[in-house]
């Protein structure tokens, strides 16, 4: 799998410290939060320029905001390499996946723990990824919910069914025993928050959870 490091919970006093800490992750997760489709408000495109200047990753960038048609263009200038946004921010999805795959950016849709896998079917063969929250969108730090790893199985499995391409990511409560179920439902892309940035010797970290 590949390990796309969180770096939410940080210390963003020292940030460029912390992500400098977390290079040997191929993949760099970004958490936007608007204040409005989550309560927490976090940074935006802005913040993803900045890092872009020291960081040669892959830029992930989760937007968990209302009307992603509006602002993800600002995120393609500032440098992302796939930006996923959320089934239940937007109502026009068909154009939003047209409007980012035009730009030559990756696109994915994320689903919250209570929204149906399924809802997804009509998008799947359009899709570079698939982002399963596996905890309520809005803060790191919390606990994997166990039905998330159906949710999974059952994009795997489409996949293999059906010829698609989309990597299946899954967001939230990863740690190396959580990362062992998504592994076994077909899991290919960890985003690691609290578990990374607890602790001290994060790329040996990054190593095991890769390959858990
Ligand atoms: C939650 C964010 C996650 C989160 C992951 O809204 O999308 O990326 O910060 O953090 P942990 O790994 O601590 O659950
Ligand atoms: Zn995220």
């Amino acid at each position: 799998m590949i390990c796309s490091p969180s770096f939410l919970s940080s210390n963003f006093t020292k940030l460029k410290e912390e992500i400098i800490s977390v290079k040997t992750a191929r993949w760099l997760h970004f958490d936007v939060m608007d204040g409005k489709f989550v309560a927490n408000k976090t940074y935006d495109h802005r913040l993803v320029k900045t890092i872009k200047a020291y960081s040669h990753q892959f830029f992930d960038v989760h937007l968990m905001i209302e009307n992603p048609e509006d602002y993800y263009s600002d995120y393609v200038s500032a440098g992302a390499d796939l930006i996923t946004f959320h089934y239940e921010a937007t109502n026009d999805i068909f154009n939003l996946i047209k409007a980012i795959k035009a730009t030559n950016t990756k696109v994915g849709i994320s689903i919250k723990p209570d929204t149906d896998v399924r809802v997804l079917d009509p998008f799947l063969i359009d899709l570079d990824l698939i982002l399963i929250m596996s905890v309520e969108p809005g803060k790191g730090g919390q606990k994997f919910i166990p039905e998330s790893a159906d949710k999974i199985k059952y994009l795997a499995d489409k996949r293999a069914n059906f010829n698609y391409n989309y990597l299946i990511e899954v967001d939230g409560g990863i740690n190396l025993e959580t990362a062992k179920t998504v592994k076994n439902s077909g899991c290919d892309v960890i985003v690691v928050g609290s578990f990374l940035f607890n602790q001290k010797d994060r790329q040996s970290l990054i190593e095991d959870l890769e390959n858990v």
